[in-house]
This record gives C-alpha cells, structure tokens and sequence, in this order.
C-alpha cells in the first residue's frame, strides 16, 4: 500500500518511546566490545523537518519530543543523556528542536567500527532519501520488503544481532506477518535482540500480535506499553514495544525513563511494563 510517510509523525510520543528504547538497548549492548549486526526493517527516511509542513500539519512532536526537549533540565534519569546528545547534535545554535532524527541515525550513531547495520525501505521517495543520507556512512540501504529481506540476512556474520522491526501496519495481516517473522527470525538467530513496535488502537488489532507472539515460542519478551491519558475517540491511543531478549537490567532502567515522561506527566501518559513471555 505504501501511503504512509513517517514526517507526518516523527517526533510523536510514540517515536520518543521507540527511540528511548532503542539509544538504551545500544548503550548497554556496547558494554560488550563484540560486533553487532544492526537491522532497520523499516528504516523510512532517516532525517525529519519539524518545522516542514507535513510535521506542521499534524504537530504530533508538540506533544512528544517537544515536550521533552522542553523539560529535559527534570529528567532524573541518567539514560536520557545520550538521547539528547543526539537531539543536541542536530539542532545546535538555536536552542529550538527543528530537526528529529529517524531509527537509521539512532543506529548509526551507536555504531563501532565491528558493527554493521542495514537498513530495508521500500517505499521509493522514502528510500531515495535514505540512500543519500546513508552515502556518507559504510551503511547498505536495500530496498527490499524489511521482513522477508531480514530473514534472507540471518544468521548475520556478527556475534551479536539488534534488529528494529518497526512497520507502518498498513495492512491488518501486518499484525500477524510481524510475530510470525520474528519467529522465524528468532529460530535463526536466538540470542538476537528484537525491538517490536506497534500502535496501541481502540480497536485493540495490537492484541493479535502478542497473542501470536506467545504462540511462536520466542521466550524472554518485555512489553513496554505508554497510553495517552488523554486519548482520541478512535485510533491510536498508545504506544507498544516488545523486546525479546533485552540486556540485563534494561527493564527497570527503561521503566525509569518513561516514569519521567509519565510520572511526571511531561507527556501526559501513563505506563505498564511486564513480561509477555518470561525466560
Ligand atoms: C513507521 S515508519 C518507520 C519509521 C522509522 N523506523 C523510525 O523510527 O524513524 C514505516 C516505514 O516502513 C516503510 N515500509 C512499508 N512497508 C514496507 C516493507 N514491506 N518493507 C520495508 N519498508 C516498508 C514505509 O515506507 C515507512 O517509511
């Protein structure tokens, strides 16, 4: 289908949530100096304009990022500090938060010279620009269907394996199509981290993907979950990540970042965070 384009969302408190997690599984994966393999199954275009007019049109990062960026003299947290370092590094100078860097940049900017990462992106104008962002960096763009495309790749040559699975969900058979690939993907490669991300809709569609999750097998699956105190009447109410195989001691450091977004109500949500599936 192809229609959805992430500017129109970047920045989101869903994209604070998906980032949060993903700069903090790298933080902690570089305590160990072996290679990782780094997959973005759904890279989209890597740099954001916040003040473009598709951000503008629905000024989701006002209530996300913004926010933050706002308030982030209060965090408590010491794991936000690599965030804003690279939220700092894109929006020097002015003080003011004008650009937001996509999934690729938060991998690229973890990267060591042992790493690797790729990134799948299908849709052409998105792909486009990703490949002349990623010309600068030793980065494979593929413009490849992410999911079929990650399984193609596993088991990688690194020792270590951090894969992003993060789709527009387009599609309802997505919810499925992603558990069953991260099944297969984890058949493949078992002591690989996976993030999952997925909307949190009144519809409760995100229900079909966790039960299809416990039935795949994969063991050692967090589930973050941040819910708008606020919601809409219909559509996307929250924000979901699962992450299978997270460093050790990643759950209650994460869980302290989101209680200073949501303990403090910086963004107004609240947040639940278990095991789907325990060890
Ligand atoms: C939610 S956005 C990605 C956002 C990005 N991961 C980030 O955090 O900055 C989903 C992206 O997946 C792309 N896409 C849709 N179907 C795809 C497929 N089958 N394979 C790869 N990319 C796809 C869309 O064009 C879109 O750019």
């Amino acid at each position: 289908m192809l229609s959805y384009l992430h500017a129109f969302h970047a920045g989101n408190f869903a994209d604070v949530q998906k980032h949060g997690a993903l700069a903090l599984v790298q933080t902690m994966m570089q305590a160990k100096a072996s290679g990782i393999a780094c997959f973005d199954t759904h890279a989209g275009s890597a740099i954001y304009d916040l003040r473009g007019e598709r951000a503008r049109k629905t000024a989701e990062a006002d209530d996300g990022v913004q926010k933050l960026w706002s308030a982030k003299d209060q965090l408590r947290s010491g794991d936000w500090k690599p965030f804003m370092e690279v939220l700092s590094g894109f929006n020097a100078g002015s003080g003011e938060l004008s650009v937001y860097p996509g999934s690729p940049v938060w991998f690229q900017h973890f990267l060591r010279a042992g790493d690797a990462l790729t990134l799948f992106e299908l849709h052409p104008s998105e792909s486009e620009q990703l490949a002349g962002w990623a010309s600068r960096a030793p980065i494979r763009v593929l413009r490849q269907d992410g999911l079929s495309g990650l399984l193609k790749q596993l088991p990688p040559k690194q020792p270590r394996l951090l894969t992003l699975i993060d789709p527009s969900y387009e599609i309802k058979s997505d919810y499925i199509e992603v558990a069953e690939t991260l099944g297969k993907a984890w058949q493949k490669c078992r002591h690989g981290v996976y993030l999952v991300w997925y909307p949190i809709l009144t519809s409760g569609l995100q229900a079909q993907l966790k039960e299809a999750v416990r039935r795949t097998g994969v063991r050692k699956v967090l589930c973050s979950e941040v819910h708008l105190r606020n919601p809409p009447e219909r559509g996307m109410v929250g924000s979901g990540m699962l992450v299978v195989n997270p460093p050790w001691g990643f759950d209650s450091r994460f869980a302290a970042m989101m209680d200073d977004v949501a303990g403090s109500d910086v963004l107004s949500l609240s947040q639940d965070l278990d095991w789907l599936v325990p060890e």
